[in-house]
């Protein structure tokens, strides 16, 4: 190759630049150790004869320091420039601060922790069972036979070992009374799992809030005082509560608790269907043979037992209307809370 034409294109091709990485692509074409022109020069040396090699030898060397300058200058010009552009645009010290995003606590895990608070201060402990369950505490241990229809209802994921996915919170109170004495109080906040068809108000996995209090003479009384205190702080000072008979295998007599509509105020809407009242949770009285199982002595202690849905609890205060919204996990959804 000839050194002049080489030295006519690498000038030429210099004069062009304008930007950092053109240069950058420039002295690749004649420096670059692969393909480099220059260096195809420089490497081709060792096959030529004496008097040549010292000729192009030296004007390609002078060459290549040249280039090495040239585009070592053009750089610094280039930075130079680039710099007195940013510092040329003016700041404008009016404009609005940049706003960390911050994360913040799921609106179940807020409401969760208002109702776990409410409860401590009523004098109940928290305590958590475990997810995975024994069919012992599940079912036996809360006065559900094996051959109890209301195990039907309960639509349990079993597990490979004989254990499984716990379908409500109340095993927690079989365990919590097998291992503590009375007087008891105690709220157990945490996810359920049921294997069912899902849809805006049904999830697989859910989650409730155990309440249990024992003691010589707890009575309905009781269980209704404590559920009016719930209501009211939750949701407002004049909500109202009623009680209507349910069917639970662990408590006798059993109750559906319903507090009055706090969207219609009791008028009538269609998220209370009407009726002026929500159900919020089932509860009752616990029956006998749960004390039995407990290791209790029979007919010496009473109590009251409960299990409030907090994923229903926390759509009614939110006013959401889709309980699935709480497990996908679109920030969108999320950041409102
Ligand atoms: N464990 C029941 C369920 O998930 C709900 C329940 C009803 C819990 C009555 C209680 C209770 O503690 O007294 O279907």
């Amino acid at each position: 190759m000839n050194i002049t034409k080489l030295k006519q294109s690498a000038y030429k091709d210099l004069e062009n630049v304008n930007t950092e990485s053109a240069l950058e692509q420039v002295r690749l074409r004649y420096l670059g150790r692969k393909q480099g022109q220059l260096t195809a020069v420089l490497r081709g040396l060792k096959n030529m004869k004496p008097d040549e090699r010292k000729k192009i030898g030296k004007q390609a060397n002078i060459f290549k320091q040249k280039l090495l300058y040239i585009i070592k200058q053009k750089k610094q010009e280039l930075k130079k420039a680039q710099t007195a552009q940013i510092a040329g645009k003016k700041l404008d010290i009016t404009a609005p601060g940049k706003k960390q995003e911050i994360g913040h606590l799921h609106p179940i895990t807020q409401v969760r922790r208002q109702i776990e608070d409410i409860f401590s201060s009523m004098g109940f402990s928290i305590i958590e069972g475990p997810e995975i369950e024994k069919e012992y505490y599940n079912f036996d241990a809360l006065n559900i036979s094996k051959d109890h229809p209301a195990r039907d209802m309960m639509d349990t994921f079993w597990l490979k070992n004989g254990l499984l996915l716990r379908t409500h919170t109340s095993p927690v109170q079989a365990r919590y009374m097998e291992k503590n004495n009375p007087p008891l109080r105690i709220i157990s906040p945490g996810r359920c799992f049921r294997h069912e068809a899902l849809d805006a108000s049904h999830e697989a996995t859910f989650h409730q809030v155990e309440g249990l209090m024992v003691d010589k003479t707890i009575s309905i009384a009781n269980l209704k005082g404590i559920f009016h205190a719930l209501i009211t702080r939750l949701f407002s000072k004049d909500a109202k509560i009623r009680l209507r008979p349910g069917f639970f295998p662990f408590v006798e007599p059993g109750f559906e608790l319903d507090m009055s509509c706090i969207i219609c105020r009791g008028k009538g809407c269609s998220v209370c269907k009407q009726t002026g009242w929500v159900e919020i949770m089932p509860g009752g009285m616990v029956h006998q043979n749960v004390f039995k199982y407990a290791g209790y002595m029979p007919g010496e202690w009473q109590g009251f037992a409960f299990a409030i849905g907090l994923d229903r609890i926390t759509l009614m205060k939110y006013k959401i209307n889709d309980i699935r919204l709480f497990y996908q996990n679109d920030l969108r959804f999320l950041k409102q809370f």
